[in-house]
């Protein structure tokens, strides 16, 4: 380099032009267009290997890479997209992407993500799990070591994650399955499927912490969100949940040591036509574990069979032994603004364990009505301690 001789502006030029040049380089994202490595948008060929290499391709680089699925429709049989990556990693779908229907190709999940620190997936595309033809094989309800179906999406170990403007529809089992995830966003989801079609749960979150999920429309066969053991510090804001089963805590207590739920808020909620509303549930028996801070606020229910609900005598393939009581602990949980239609007299229902009755649960201003047959709404307290304040329609039992 000749800097040396140059004079004052052309070392400012060169200066400016170097730190320009680095800027760009560090922002400018590498796309990888899996059209180059193969994929046909013919909805037949199966894409997944064209897929599976863009990833590892856009893997290898540092930096911003964007692995991107053209408009068109895309079969794909199934595939991982593994981490750790070297950059960030953007996964742009503005096509459709298929499963096969064939279940012999499936082991438990259709696409998966893992093991991923930076990720954001997006462009506007639907991920079509066709459903249909699997769902009639879906034995879990009555035999307990069925094989279970695959999951559409599964995000395992991601960290940093951004999830938007991304529609699933028609998942063979649940849609979205996040376990073991930290700091993750979802926004601007899309979830759909009939509202008869067996365990199509929206959104299934186990072992994570920091997940947002907020400005979704979800409606399926089973809960639009479920948050399972391990889900610490989860924010649900903006979600329309209908068709579907609500939006659940549990079921907790299946399994020995589970970790405890802690940290839940739900809040500007729409319920519409949902069988329950916001819902706790423990299997009856239990073993113990904790379920806590839970904050259940602005909600709108609109016909909601069961819309406050908390239910520690869940065992639905057996008959319960009310002496065998569910051992998980609920406390601090608030129920704040939540009004509407309740389909059911029974608007507000607390059944919580006789062997650890539920402690400091609160209701403020409530005003959910039955209309119909029956008269008006009711509220039920088994085994609660807690505080009502404000409106209460139904009458509070606590
Ligand atoms: C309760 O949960 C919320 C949301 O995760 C969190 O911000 C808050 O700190 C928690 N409160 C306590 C006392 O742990
Ligand atoms: C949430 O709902 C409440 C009650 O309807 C409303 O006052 C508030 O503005 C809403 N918040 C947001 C962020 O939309």
């Amino acid at each position: 380099m000749m800097m040396g001789s140059s004079s004052t502006p052309l070392k400012v030029f060169v200066l400016v032009f170097l730190f320009v040049w680095v800027a760009e380089g560090q922002t400018r994202t590498k796309v990888f267009n899996v059209v180059r490595f193969g994929a046909v948008a013919d909805g037949k060929t199966d894409n997944s290997k064209a897929f599976g290499n863009a990833w590892r391709e856009a893997c290898r680089w540092e930096g911003r890479n964007k692995v991107l699925i053209p408009e068109g429709t895309y079969m794909a049989s199934p595939v991982m997209f593994q981490g750790p990556c070297k950059g960030y990693m953007v996964f742009e779908t503005k096509g459709v992407v298929k499963a096969p229907t064939d279940l012999s190709m499936f082991d438990d999940s259709w696409i998966t993500f893992q093991y991923i620190n930076g990720l954001t997936i997006s462009g506007g595309g639907t991920f079509d799990g066709q459903g249909a033809s699997a769902w009639p094989y879906n034995q879990c309800t009555r035999n307990p070591n069925c094989k279970s179906l695959p999951v559409s999406i599964r995000f395992n170990f991601i960290t940093n994650g951004m999830v938007r403007h991304i529609s699933s529809i028609d998942s063979k089992l649940f849609h979205f399955n996040i376990f073991g995830c930290k700091k993750m966003k979802l926004r601007f989801i899309k979830i759909s499927a009939p509202e008869d079609s067996p365990n199509t749960d929206g959104i299934h979150l186990g072992s994570s912490r920091g997940i947002q999920i907020s400005r979704s429309v979800i409606g399926t066969g089973d809960d639009c969100i479920s948050i399972g053991p391990g889900s610490k510090n989860i924010r649900i804001s903006k979600v329309f949940c209908g068709p579907g089963h609500g939006i659940s805590v549990g079921s907790l207590g299946k399994y020995q040591n589970e970790e405890d739920v802690m940290g839940i808020i739900v809040r500007n909620c729409t319920f519409s036509g949902t069988s329950n509303g916001v819902r706790i549930k423990t299997w009856a028996p239990s073993p113990a574990s904790l379920a806590s801070n839970f904050t259940f606020k602005d909600i709108f229910m609109n016909n909601v069979y069961n819309p406050i609900f908390i239910d520690q005598q869940y065992c639905p393939s057996r008959s319960c032994n009310p002496k065998a009581a569910s051992q998980v602990q609920i406390s601090d949980v608030r129920y704040r603004n939540i009004w509407g239609t309740s389909g059911s007299k029974l608007a507000v229902n607390l059944l919580c364990s006789p062997g650890v009755p539920c402690r400091n649960v609160e209701l403020k201003d409530i005003n959910l009505v039955h209309k119909g047959y029956g008269g008006p709404a009711t509220s039920s307290c088994s085994y609660v301690n807690g505080v009502a304040y404000g409106r209460q329609i139904p009458p509070s039992c606590l």
